[in-house]
């Protein structure tokens, strides 16, 4: 099919989900923190928006493609434009009490991350502060967040964006969380922080594991267990206040992901992916791979922020189609589209069971990657829980109804974008993107890096 094969090597942005963290959490530690990274996306910066908002004193020096976006996102007072590739946070912590109500809603923007994780912070505020988002973010589901932090304490308006929060004097709690979630574990956690008492989160399946890595590094006490059933027992205390940060992040695995998977279906192709974050909790996709016949090899493991990071090379492979189930689907779930991609080129069948939560991320991501592959003629069919796709059967004249801005309706979320973009370079040999700017979600520089790799077959 392609006239095309990727090679070379190529840069992913820092880890969305640590970088989160990172600025949410030192903002409300006692002391300067310094965070190192080179690419964010508007993801990122809504949690530095929002925090700024909040009050935290946040200055440093940003990179020129970041700078950009923060300006556009209306976030760069007092930060200079630094000539070179990296940026760093400083982050003036006053301790979890330093925050002041902000007389303005706090707009999330598209990202989950910030939203369900400032309930958190904000249920131990003496305030109340309404926060809201996107179309997006509004249509999503916050029960799964207002129902622990209710139980501990803290009033809410309702179980939607927009919302207010009515901080409180806080109680531990021990809260069986119905679906393993990083967001509703982080939370409770952050919210733990202003009990002073230990609370613990129990989860079917350990949700990725980041805010416990980074609280312990900032001296919280944190101890994990899996039980006899398999299921995991997490239990966080804080005596006092939280140590500042200092970090370089990780690079993103789910930013890595398109490029696994395109070059894994492209033929010919090898790619080295550099600094791609591999904590064990978040690289579901890679043994989903593997177990497919990929032929991806880590290279270089080290520790980079108290965290695993290796070097990717991966090369063409004769895929074969597998059954995915719900425990492997925990540890993919941000890559189960471009995933589906993967499953598009493999020999034989690959059915996703056990993957609900995808109906409620930026979009119904069930329907949307039903959607943006049933165009290039790819054999799939949409099940409640998932969908299980015939691979390596294209149907004839599908290929020619997904060219042009025909191709894009779907895409305006930012992985379902990507993942569109993976496949049509893979059948249409060129990078013919619309509407780009969604990918600026997590992965500003998106089309340059894929642009970059193309070379004539
Ligand atoms: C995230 C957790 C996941 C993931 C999201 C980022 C995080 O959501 O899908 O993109 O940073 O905690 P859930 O916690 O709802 O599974």
């Amino acid at each position: 099919m392609a006239s095309i094969k990727l090679s070379g090597e190529v840069s992913i942005p820092n880890d969305k989900s640590i970088t989160h963290r990172s600025i949410l959490f030192s903002s409300i530690a006692d002391g300067k923190s310094k965070i190192k990274f080179t690419s964010i996306g508007r993801d990122n910066l809504a949690s530095l928006r929002v925090m700024r908002q909040l009050g935290a004193e946040v200055t440093g020096s940003l990179s020129k493609e970041v700078y950009e976006l923060a300006k556009s996102e209306g976030v760069i007072q007092s930060m200079a434009l630094w000539s070179k590739d990296y940026s760093e946070l400083i982050v003036d912590g006053k301790g979890l009490h330093s925050l002041r109500a902000a007389g303005e809603i706090l707009d999330c923007g598209n990202s989950g991350t910030t939203s369900r994780l400032l309930c958190g912070i904000l249920a131990g505020q003496k305030f109340k502060v309404t926060i809201s988002g996107d179309n997006s973010l509004q249509s999503r589901p916050f029960k799964r967040i207002t129902e622990p932090l209710s139980q501990m304490g803290a009033v809410f308006s309702s179980e939607n964006l927009p919302m207010s929060i009515t901080g409180a004097s806080l109680k531990p709690i021990e809260y069986k969380s119905p679906k393993a979630s990083a967001q509703v574990k982080s939370a409770i956690f952050l919210a733990g922080l202003y009990c002073q008492k230990p609370v613990t989160v129990m989860e079917s399946s350990l949700s990725r594991n980041h805010t416990e890595l980074m609280l312990e590094s900032m001296g919280v006490q944190v101890e994990s267990q899996q039980q006899l059933d398999l299921s995991w027992k997490i239990t966080s205390s804080l005596n006092g206040e939280l140590a500042p940060l200092e970090m370089e992040i990780p690079g993103d695995f789910s930013a890595a992901a398109f490029f696994m998977v395109a070059a894994s279906v492209i033929p010919d192709s090898k790619i080295l992916i550099k600094n791609v974050g591999f904590n064990p909790s978040r690289i579901g996709l890679l043994d989903i791979l593997n177990k497919m016949g990929a032929d991806i090899k880590p290279v270089e493991k080290r520790k980079v922020g108290g965290e695993d990071v290796v070097d990717l090379i991966v090369s063409y492979a004769n895929l074969t189609g597998i059954d995915i189930d719900a425990t492997q689907v925990v540890h993919a779930i941000d890559e189960i589209p471009i995933l589906a991609v993967a499953a598009a080129f493999a020999n034989g069948t690959t059915t996703v069971s056990g993957a609900s939560e995808l109906r409620v991320k930026e979009s119904d991501r069930i329907k949307m990657t039903v959607e943006f592959l049933s165009q290039y003629g790819v054999n799939i069919e949409e099940k409640e829980d998932g969908f299980i796709i015939k691979g390596g059967c294209f149907s004839e004249g599908a290929h020619s109804v997904s060219e042009g801005e025909e191709a894009w309706k779907h895409c305006e979320d930012h992985r379902i974008f990507m993942s569109n973009a993976v496949i049509n370079l893979a059948i249409h040999s060129k990078l013919e993107l619309f509407e780009k700017s969604v990918v600026e979600t997590s992965f500003p520089g998106f089309l340059e890096q894929f642009q970059g790799l193309i070379k004539d077959a």
